[in-house]
């Protein structure tokens, strides 16, 4: 079943219902000022870091369904009152839609024959969110209407504001100047920061105390206010501060009146100081509010963001036979890089905003789905990751967006994470050519006296592996690899001891055969790479240890029909044909066969039919199998999840994506598109009621074969299968490659397909791409044309000149 559908001409998804499956939401915003917002207008907004600089108020978890809080809108009409987003008020509508956009959402509701639409942006460069209200008398008589806005500040920090209340209650200010509302409470330290909410029009009244809004028992279904049809003119003075305008309008039959209110952010120097307590500099403020004096100003910055979305997406166009890949391709799964790129996993509706900041793994995954669209960003992210790198190689896990700071609460030895810095600087580097960042100065741990160019990071990265190898010579897992939950140096004496603990019996030697995957991919391209600096000593060394890394694992790795997952702290094989439960695990199937590992003797082909006959389902594949039905001390935190749920045999689509890569590598084009179909949201969008989430991005999981709710997905939008879901089709399946010395062409597609167009933008050069299957073949060109021209082998080389290129890539 369907609650919407796509609008590809207008980049769009359309929601034709307010009670979606679950809150189908958007983000506004891409560079410094973030919003969420969900198809009932829900959700919050913050300055680069939700935990930090939250904005407005969101209640997670909390009931009714996204009610927690949002930038609501109210009409009055002759006692009647409804929201025309539904929520909060939920009066039923005559009619009701919702666009989700590329960084804005429009949603448009009627009652009464009045029609309002809103449409909400963060406009390019500005740090507010933009709301333009169309209100619109569609009855044959004249109407008196009135029109309250509301939101609810949050006082800044997002944790403390919905911990300590003690303090809290007493320290919120507001103040009021014409149809201005600005919210300036400090937060402890005296920081010279506020936000506003303002309206391009002469107000009625105003609230800026929620009480008085909505009433002491009262909710913003109905909030007193909006029931009387009359504004209080509260004051705040400590407990919840809040911003509602209310408009008085007179409307004629098919007349229109329009508005626009801004929600702002300004942060004047801190050395700037306020001149007393509680008085603002409001220059700023100002001048934001006369950039949108009207709805005019207000669709150009509208019209300049849609121009920008086109001008980002115009770099990877694909033109196929398949309308929903098509849409995937080009708009949804890059527009949740974007997305990724941005808020790492820090906020969405299953991500708080305080739990979590920019993740050292997850960042620099981000980078590999992201680096096409803005590469100076992703440039500037590298180095952001690099320096918070320790100086033995290893990370710090997650560090906060707003002080760039690693985080010392969650600390590091997740032992994955320096090889996935490399990862991201090869991304860059092929996609720009420019080599220039590996000199680039970086400092460790924020150190600027301890710095070394980024190229020492990277070696240091790959000798974090070398120098900590266990029993067999295979890589320490440490805390967790990519797996999280898979923590296998947890033994603890303590019953009830956190799984997260690092003592262990024999002294910590699990080992990862997935981190040795990796090393085999990403230590190969590290070599590549060092070759193309002139660094050859540096290249042989990294070859010769991939090369004896590759030897363990077909040695110490290879369970008789796939790889093994790892080897437990008491030396016991994880993954394996001899255990109980978890007897294959995906991760290492993927990695070591991307890394070349069993492609001469068949044993990549064994483990990757492994992977189909034990872990596939029709919605995916799943992580594990069979799942974990007890808790296994030795195992962590893996097998505390309900058997087909999250790291224990739910269908990760993360590494869904691994399987797709490697299925190319070997050359099977159809198992990899099959896989690729089965949880592309795109690909899903008809069973929206058994998914849940919405079907134009990714979520982290669904639930696998062995769960009761198998096919819900959950953690929707912040998740690295956007990333590599986007490197999968469009590298691996669709073949078309950045490489070091130009644009690679090698498709691995459907036997069935006849061909394909691509338009890839490249270091400044635009390729149009045909990509011919006569012989209906999986895999190979055999020939390339480019400019008229044939071309030896399948790279196409570079022009540097600007200019459009033809090129006709014959497979067969
Ligand atoms: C989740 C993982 C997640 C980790 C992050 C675990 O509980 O299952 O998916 O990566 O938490 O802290
Ligand atoms: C989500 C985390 O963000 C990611 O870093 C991790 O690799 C996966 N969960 C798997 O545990």
């Amino acid at each position: 079943m369907k609650f919407g559908y796509f609008d590809d001409v207008n980049k769009e998804y359309v929601i034709t219902t307010p009670t979606t499956p679950y809150p189908w939401i958007n983000y506004l915003g891409s560079q410094e000022f973030f919003s969420l917002i969900s198809n009932t207008a829900g959700g919050y907004s913050f300055y680069k870091d939700a935990k930090l600089r939250r904005i407005t108020r969101f209640r997670y978890n909390n009931v009714p369904l996204d009610l927690g809080g949002g930038r609501y809108y109210y009409l009055y009409d002759e006692g009647d009152f409804w929201s025309p987003g539904w929520a909060p008020a939920k009066k039923e509508l005559q009619s009701y839609e919702c666009r989700h956009g590329m960084g804005y959402t429009t949603i448009k509701g009627k009652r009464n024959d009045v029609s309002t639409e809103v449409t909400f942006f963060v406009p390019l460069n500005f740090n507010g969110e933009v709301h333009k209200v169309v209100v619109k008398n569609e009855s044959d008589k004249a109407k008196t209407l009135k029109l309250f806005s509301f939101l609810e500040w949050c006082l800044w920090n997002a944790d403390d504001d919905d911990r300590n209340f003690q303090r809290n209650f007493s320290t919120g200010e507001v103040e009021i100047k014409g149809s201005v509302i600005y919210h300036k409470t400090e937060y402890k330290e005296r920081r010279n920061h506020y936000a506003f909410f303002s309206v391009n029009a002469p107000i009625a009244g105003f609230d800026s105390d929620r009480e008085s809004f909505i009433g002491t028992y009262g909710g913003f279904d109905a909030p007193k206010a909006v029931v009387a049809g009359q504004s209080n003119n509260s004051v705040a003075d400590g407990w919840s501060p809040c911003a509602s305008h209310c408009l008085e309008m007179e409307l004629q039959p098919g007349e229109t009146k329009e508005y626009v209110f801004i929600l702002g952010y300004v942060e004047n120097p801190v050395e700037d100081k306020w001149e007393s307590k509680g008085v603002i500099n409001k220059t700023k403020a100002e001048a934001m509010i006369a950039q949108f004096a009207t709805t005019a100003d207000a669709d150009k910055a509208l019209a300049e963001l849609k121009a920008d979305w086109d001008r980002l997406l115009s770099k990877y166009i694909l033109e196929s036979g398949e309308e929903k890949l098509n849409r995937q391709v080009n708009i949804w799964n890059q527009y949740q890089c974007m997305v990724t790129f941005n808020l790492s996993r820090s906020a969405s509706y299953f991500e708080s905003g305080v739990g979590r900041g920019m993740g050292f793994r997850d960042s620099n995954q981000d980078i590999l789905g992201f680096v096409h669209q803005i590469p100076d960003r992703a440039r500037e992210r590298i180095i952001d990751i690099a320096s918070t790198q320790l100086q033995d190689g290893g990370a710090y896990h997650q560090y906060q967006p707003l002080t760039k700071r690693g985080n010392d609460a969650i600390g590091g030895n997740f032992n994955d994470d320096p090889l996935w810095l490399i990862l991201a600087v090869v991304a860059y580097v092929k996609e720009t050519g420019d080599y220039s960042i590996l000199d680039v100065m970086t400092p460790f741990d924020n150190d600027m006296s301890v710095a070394t160019p980024l190229k020492d990071h990277l070696k240091r990265s790959f000798d974090h592996v070398i120098n900590n190898l266990g029993p067999h010579g295979l890589p320490l897992i440490g805390r967790a690899d990519w797996n999280d939950c898979l923590n296998l140096n947890c033994f603890s004496t303590e019953p009830g001891e956190s799984f997260q603990t690092t003592t262990s019996k024999d002294g910590r030697v699990a080992e990862s055969v997935m981190i040795a995957g990796m090393f085999t991919y990403i230590g190969g391209l590290y070599a590549r790479l060092m070759e193309k600096v002139g660094d050859m000593d540096e290249a042989k060394r990294a070859d010769s240890e991939v090369d004896k890394m590759r030897e363990v694992i077909m040695k110490d790795g290879w369970d008789g029909k796939w790889f093994i997952r790892a080897y437990d702290d008491f030396g016991k094989k994880v993954g394996s044909e001899e255990c109980e439960e978890g007897k294959i695990f995906i991760e290492s199937q993927g990695f070591c066969v991307m890394g070349g590992c069993g492609i001469e003797d068949g044993k990549a082909i064994e483990a990757l039919d492994s992977v189909e006959e034990r872990l596939g389902t029709k919605y995916g594949l799943v992580l594990n199998n069979p799942a974990f039905t007890r808790y296994v001390v030795e195992y962590g935190e893996i097998s505390t999840y309900p058997a087909g749920y999250k790291e224990n045999a739910g269908i990760f689509c993360h590494n869904n994506a691994w399987i797709m890569c490697a299925e190319a590598c070997v050359g099977r084009g159809d198992k990899a598109y099959d896989y690729y179909t089965r949880i592309a949201p795109a690909f899903l969008e008809d069973i929206s009621e058994i998914h849940r989430l919405e079907p134009y991005v990714y979520p982290q999981m669904a639930a696998g074969k062995d769960a009761r709710r198998f096919g819900e997905a959950k953690n929707s939008w912040l998740t690295g299968t956007a990333s590599w879901n986007f490197v999968a089709i469009s590298q691996f399946i669709l073949g078309i490659q950045p490489d070091f010395d130009g644009l690679k062409i090698d498709p691995a597609i459907p036997k069935a397909w006849d061909g394909y167009k691509v338009t890839r933008e490249f270091r400044g050069d635009i390729f149009e791409v045909e990509v011919k299957n006569p012989n209906h073949v999986s895999k190979g060109v055999s020939s390339l044309v480019v400019d008229g021209k044939e071309v030896a082998g399948n790279v196409i080389p570079m022009f540097n000149d600007g200019k459009r290129h033809t090129v006709v890539a014959t497979m067969g």
